[in-house]
């Protein structure tokens, strides 16, 4: 396993809003190694969701490579960047994002059943649920699995969406401001809970705000003027 994680080089990104051209980022080259803990920091507005959508396939550079795990973005077919997508990469965001109708077993099981065809999830579905129930359990939330998210605390939200994230056994967690909505106490037990992982072995990279959360993070950047430094 001697490719890297990622290879970003010379990522540019503009926002056309009318008339204005908003050049966020302005040559982004990042490279991450399986196992870092990497943190990007940067004021708001100043592009880290933006990277991080870009790092996760979610939207693509107007210029630059990158590459995951060994793939160019560029030359992928939306059928190989979906599935890299849903297999290999992990997302938290600050506010969850989890579906309020379906209790926090249902919604860990999501990104398990993606993969699957209808026939092909009756196989597997036991053990994806016992996969989830480990993981809520390794998360402190045992007794939360028939909770909806609405019955839960913001910290035990985002231990969720983490067990969401990790369902799958992603190459790559990326997390975008996973404390923002929470207060301090429970934003370091969260960060607490993602160092356990990457001391696992999880790779993740990690944008925020926040100097005090990169604590936990292997290797600290800042991203000012669309650049990392
Ligand atoms: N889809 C979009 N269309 C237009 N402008 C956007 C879009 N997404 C983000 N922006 C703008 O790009 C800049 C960077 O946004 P973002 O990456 O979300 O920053 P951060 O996550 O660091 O707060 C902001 O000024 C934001 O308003
Ligand atoms: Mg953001």
């Amino acid at each position: 396993m001697s490719k890297r994680m990622l290879d970003a080089s010379g990522l540019h990104k503009s926002y056309r809003m009318g008339r204005v051209n908003l050049h966020v980022l302005r040559g982004v080259s990042l490279s991450v190694e399986h196992g870092e803990f990497v943190a990007v920091i940067g004021a708001s507005g100043s592009g880290k969701s933006t990277l991080l959508h870009i790092l996760g396939l979610l939207d693509k550079s107007d210029k630059g490579q990158f590459i995951l795990d060994g793939n160019d973005a560029a030359k992928l077919s939306s059928r190989r960047r979906n599935r890299i997508r849903c297999q290999d990469v992990g997302f938290i965001f600050q506010f969850y994002h989890l579906l309020g109708e379906l209790n926090v077993l249902e919604n860990v099981m999501i990104p398990a059943k993606v993969n699957y065809s209808t026939i092909g999830w009756i196989g597997q579905r036991r053990q994806a649920k016992t996969q989830a129930i480990e993981l809520l359990e390794r998360l402190g939330l045992k007794d939360r699995l028939k909770h909806r998210p609405g019955e839960l605390s913001g910290g035990e939200r985002q231990r969720v969406a983490i067990a969401r994230a990790l369902i799958n056994k992603p190459k790559i967690l990326l997390a975008d401001e996973p404390t923002g909505n929470l207060d301090s106490k429970t934003g370091l037990q969260i960060m607490k809970l993602l160092k356990t992982f990457n001391d696992a072995g999880q790779t993740i990279v990690m944008v925020t705000h926040d100097q005090d959360l990169a604590a936990a993070a292997t290797r600290i950047i800042h991203l000012r003027d669309g650049r990392l430094k």
